[in-house]
């Protein structure tokens, strides 16, 4: 009986030195001290032996099993600390290598535009208004003096939807709907976008309007002459010529089309402005007092003009892009370049 512990002892250290994780282990530790481990079932015959011999073996099989317990504590301490070390070098991080640049994105160069144009006004007293990309025949055209006849229509090149319904072919009803929610004066700027069946090099189906109203008791066109030069000034550079050239809008009256020397060539004729000098930049005039009748508004107490310009068009010379419909291809490439 003492070879076999003797023999258990020796084979348990051996097996002690192969073992590699704390799982293994614990099935060695079973294979020992289980309830029908090696030591146990030697420990359990014990009975069996005569008195004299007991004493002995007993006292050999408990220094055993004390020695392998200790050995078994010390494996297993061992082995955490290993365990530790691992989880630590999977888990480091190398300090010393470059961090990874977060990619900032920033404003399209139509918004860049478009948020230039809206602060020049802002800072002049304007507030800013906005209204749905889906109108109604109603607030699109009619209110604007525009009925369902009028030959202006035609030009819109208009996207219907049911019932009466379209996407806006301009900022212009943001006019109707502001002037509907309150008395004046109204002094608004609206940035938004506009929409009409047209694609070449100046146009796109979504497109990008600011539209200006100021209504107040006695304002004049000299008002709206200066407002504009101003923005243009502040926008194309100080030494900007305007140029107001009568129109036709059915909502202004009367109307004009306004042009700026040409931000190329200064005024002297080029390739940009077609030989004349002059780029045209927006449309505008005093607003008319059947626009103010569908508002409820007093045209004998009231006067007030009105402006729009397209976004893109103004992006275009800002950035001299010859072909609008660039903005919209989503070219990083491209777009990077702003
Ligand atoms: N709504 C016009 C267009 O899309 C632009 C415009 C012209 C707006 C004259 C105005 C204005 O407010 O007075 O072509």
């Amino acid at each position: 009986m003492q070879d076999a512990l003797n023999q258990i002892h020796a084979a348990a250290l051996t097996a002690l030195t192969a073992v590699k994780t704390l799982d293994a282990l614990e099935s060695l530790r079973v294979q020992y001290f289980g309830r029908n481990g090696q030591l146990t079932t030697v420990m359990k015959g014990m009975g069996k032996l005569s008195k004299a011999e007991r004493p002995v073996v007993g006292k050999l099989a408990n220094q055993i099993r004390a020695e392998l317990n200790e050995a078994f504590e010390r494996t297993a301490q061992e082995l955490q600390r290993q365990q530790q070390l691992q989880q630590l070098a999977d888990e480091s991080v190398d300090i010393t290598l470059p961090g990874r640049k977060p990619a900032y994105g920033k404003a399209h160069p139509v918004m860049q535009s478009l948020e230039r144009i809206t602060s020049i006004f802002t800072q002049m007293g304007f507030q800013i208004a906005t209204g749905p990309e889906v109108e109604t025949d109603y607030y699109n055209f009619d209110a604007l003096n525009t009925p369902s006849d009028h030959p202006a229509r035609d030009l819109h090149d208009t996207f219907y939807l049911t019932d009466g319904h379209l996407l806006r072919t301009h900022t212009s009803p943001v006019q109707i709907r502001a002037m509907e929610q309150q008395p004046p004066p109204v002094r608004i700027i609206v940035p938004g976008k506009a929409y009409r069946v047209d694609y070449d090099v100046s146009h796109t189906p979504m497109f990008h309007q600011v539209e200006g109203l100021l209504v107040d008791t006695h304002v004049t066109f000299s008002e709206l002459k200066g407002i504009l030069t101003s923005f243009a000034r502040q926008l194309f550079g100080a030494d900007t010529q305007m140029r107001f050239r009568p129109h036709f809008f059915p909502f202004t009256e009367p109307s004009a089309e306004v042009d700026i020397s040409c931000t190329v060539c200064g005024g002297e004729g080029c390739r940009s402005c077609g030989g004349t000098g002059w780029i045209e930049i927006l449309g505008a005039g005093a607003v008319d007092p059947e626009v103010f009748h569908a508002v409820g508004y007093e045209p004998e107490q009231v006067t007030g003009f009105a402006f729009g310009m397209g976004v893109e068009r103004i992006a275009n010379l800002q950035f001299r892009i010859p072909d609008i419909r660039t903005f919209y291809e989503n070219d990083l490439r491209f777009l990077r370049q702003f």
